[in-house]
């Protein structure tokens, strides 16, 4: 996080407050979060968009704290379940701010959306386009929807594969003219309200060109739609993906410039097919909370296997960051509590879990001095870490610290025993 720096000590301080401080007062495993560096994200992307219209993907993290700070930073917020639906509206963000992603929206989820007035629905099957159009029907309400349009761009880390058939679950496929389809279905039966098309085309990307062909994609769809029924769709939402440095070898592209390649390839493109520039949308998660949120672990052992490597083990793990095991993640880590001139040793930093694939961090250089008690901090987890955590072996999920000059609050409470029995009813 921005506001982390190492004390006179040695030790690292988050706004102002030192780690062992912060273990003391709260427990470990921890994720802490710098809220004045979430809010400066926020700030960020809003002046690189200012006319764009920025949505928190809350999958990536939400509790009623970040909707409050999200919120009051001017945002719109991005939800996928009834689950995070809730959170917003209990964290008092307008609903009118908040769009309403998700392939498989129940009855009951649409209900709601429909029933406190969301923003927008993104539609994402015929299914849904009738089921939504029964639901407003009636109501009598007009929801605004938009069209998940699966592209045929897979964006990868590095790399982006454009192809003409995308095989997955999400969105209306282009190729295959289920997406001019569904934007005809819903305009011809006039019961919702057609703002426009929708992409999103992976996440962590680093290689824009993957939104310019996207983008050029959807809009030639867009002036498909002129052509048959005469509208021109006012929105344009492309998506969320924008990469983040989780190690020194990442090198993100400033919101600055990613503002500036996408409106230009936008406006490019709406002049070759005679379009006016629809309003634009984006929704990025990762980049907005993962720089903002290390980890904060206490090493329980060091153990040197065979003079091959040696293994730091933490009292979290896959439970509360399943990244590295389930994607192949890399991250770093840092000894935390105090500074050390130990020269530097080879370590995998391994959690509790019963399962050797139970890695935090795979290859890093750590002081050879490590030694129970210390603390390590992993950072860049802010992102699909505590959203994603589970409570594997009963290990319950840590709790969420937001630190802000130089004050330490609880946002989200570690889990207790007593939470993991309290859904037993055998
Ligand atoms: N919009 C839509 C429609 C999405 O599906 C997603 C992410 C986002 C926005 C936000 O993407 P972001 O800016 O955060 O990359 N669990 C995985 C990431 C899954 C992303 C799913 N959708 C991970 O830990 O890397």
């Amino acid at each position: 996080p921005r506001n982390v720096t190492r004390g006179a000590d040695g030790a690292l301080t988050v706004a102002g407050l030192g780690v062992r401080d912060i273990a003391a007062e709260f427990g470990t495993p921890v994720y802490v979060l710098d809220e004045d560096d979430l809010r400066s994200r926020c700030r960020d992307f809003q002046a690189a968009f200012p006319d764009e219209d920025i949505y928190y993907a809350g999958k990536a993290f939400l509790c009623r704290a970040v909707v409050r700070m999200i919120a009051e930073e001017g945002m719109f917020l991005d939800v996928c379940s009834g689950g995070e639906l809730a959170v917003a509206l209990a964290g008092g963000m307008p609903p009118e701010r908040i769009g309403f992603h998700g392939n498989n929206k129940s009855v009951a989820e649409l209900t709601r959306a429909l029933d406190v007035g969301v923003g927008r629905i993104i539609v994402d099957s015929f299914h849904e386009i009738d089921r939504l159009t029964a639901l407003a029907r009636e109501r009598g309400v007009r929801p605004r929807v938009l069209i998940r349009v699966t592209v045929g761009v897979e964006a990868h880390t590095h790399e982006f594969i454009a192809t003409a058939h995308e095989d997955q679950k999400f969105g209306f496929s282009l190729a295959g003219g289920a997406a001019l389809s569904a934007a005809l279905r819903v305009l011809d039966e006039g019961v919702l309200e057609l703002r426009g098309l929708h992409s999103h085309i992976g996440s962590q990307i680093f290689d824009t060109s993957g939104f310019e062909v996207s983008a050029r994609r959807v809009l030639a769809l867009q002036a498909q739609i002129r052509d048959a029924r005469g509208v021109e769709l006012p929105e344009l939402d492309l998506g969320g993906g924008f990469g983040i440095a989780y190690t020194s070898q990442d090198d993100p592209a400033a919101p600055h410039d990613l503002a500036k390649r996408l409106r230009k390839i936008v406006d490019s493109e709406c002049a070759a097919e005679r379009l006016a520039t629809p309003h634009l949308s984006i929704e990025p998660g990762r980049a907005i909370v993962g720089p903002a949120v290390f980890t904060l672990y206490e090493v329980g052992t060091v153990k040197d296997v065979d003079g091959i490597r040696t293994y730091v083990s933490v009292d979290g793990g896959m439970s509360d960051n399943i990244r590295t095991a389930l994607y192949d993640a890399s991250y770093s880590a840092t000894l935390a509590s105090r500074g050390s001139v130990a020269g530097p040793m080879l370590a995998r930093v391994v959690g509790k879990h019963c399962e050797s694939g139970d890695i935090v961090v795979k290859d890093e250089f750590l002081p050879a001095d490590v030694q129970p008690g210390d603390l390590v901090a992993v950072p860049g987890t802010g992102a699909y870490c505590r959203s994603m955590a589970s409570n594997y072996n009963h290990v319950p999920r840590p709790g969420v610290v937001a630190v802000r000059n130089g004050r330490a609050r609880l946002i989200v409470r570690p889990e207790t025993e007593e939470d993991l029995l309290a859904l037993d009813v055998g």
